[in-house]
């Protein structure tokens, strides 16, 4: 059974950062795993921290699925709608990726949604393991397009109002009887004494801590220079920090 890992927190936090981190920790320590990143953000960017062009995303896909015209004559609507979720699909040597898109425009998309949702559960078993890059929001969890969560990581910067928030997050999870089995809190950007100042908020929010990443240099300097941060070094900083957590939450058992 494939294992579905989530994230999740406010904006700007470093979701997407730790995302492509742990992703770059699967494919190098478990080859041979294979690997279905869903980036669930509507302004996605989960393809360029991982260096993966992506061309369409599954809103736009269900949208053109709204115009009669697009639709082949002959071919049912659901065999069309399928067809066009299976091109969404970006394939790469070790990890493939889903982007879901933007808003979808005004209408009833209760169908495709529908159909969104079982492709995805369908999809998914074809994969080892699952990570999904969240939105604020967590709507594609609520609307359960994503089936289930083993772990969901709760993300927070290093500040009390990010801890706040992180707290918000997960009286949200805890509301939406989806199935989350465990939920670990991690705090990022932080520097030397960040989480002893952090620790009366953190308890606040019942969280389990399960690690925290250095504010890193070069994960700066890569965002800044437009390169993937699947190809940061060893030694970085940040990626030392996610192994560390990857090992205590047994992600990779
Ligand atoms: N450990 C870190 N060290 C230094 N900078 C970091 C670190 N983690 C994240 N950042 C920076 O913080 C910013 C936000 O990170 P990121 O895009 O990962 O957040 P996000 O939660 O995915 O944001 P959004 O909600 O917009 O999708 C980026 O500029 C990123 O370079
Ligand atoms: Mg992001």
């Amino acid at each position: 059974m494939s294992k579905y890992i989530a994230v999740a927190g406010k904006g700007g936090v470093g979701k997407t950062t730790f995302t492509a981190l742990l992703l770059r920790q699967m494919v190098r320590r478990e080859k041979g795993t294979s690997i279905l990143a869903v980036d669930a953000d509507p302004n996605a960017n989960l393809g360029e921290a991982l260096g993966l062009e992506v061309t369409s995303t599954i809103s736009e896909l269900l949208e053109q699925s709204k115009d009669p015209k697009a639709i082949p004559q002959g071919m049912p609507k659901n065999v069309f709608i399928e067809y066009k979720l299976q091109q969404s699909l970006v394939e790469s040597k070790d990890i493939d990726l889903l982007v879901m898109g933007g808003p979808q425009g005004a209408g009833c998309y209760c169908y495709p949604n529908d159909i969104l949702r079982k492709h995805l559960e369908n999809i998914g078993e074809n994969y080892d393991f699952v990570a999904v890059d969240s939105e604020a929001g967590l709507e594609h969890i609520s609307r359960r397009t994503i089936p289930r969560i083993e772990v969901m990581f709760v993300i927070s910067d290093s500040s009390a109002r990010g801890i706040r928030s992180a707290g918000r997050v997960h009286e949200l999870i805890k509301g939406l009887k989806s199935a989350v089995q465990t939920i670990y809190l991690i705090v990022t950007k932080t520097s030397e004494g960040s989480m002893k100042s952090l620790e009366e908020e953190i308890q606040r929010t019942g969280l389990t801590v399960i690690g925290d990443i250095p504010l890193d240099p070069l994960v700066v300097e890569y965002d800044l220079a437009g390169k993937p941060l699947f190809d940061l070094p060893d030694d970085a900083v940040s990626v030392q920090a996610v192994e560390a957590i990857l090992n205590r939450a047994g992600i990779f058992n």
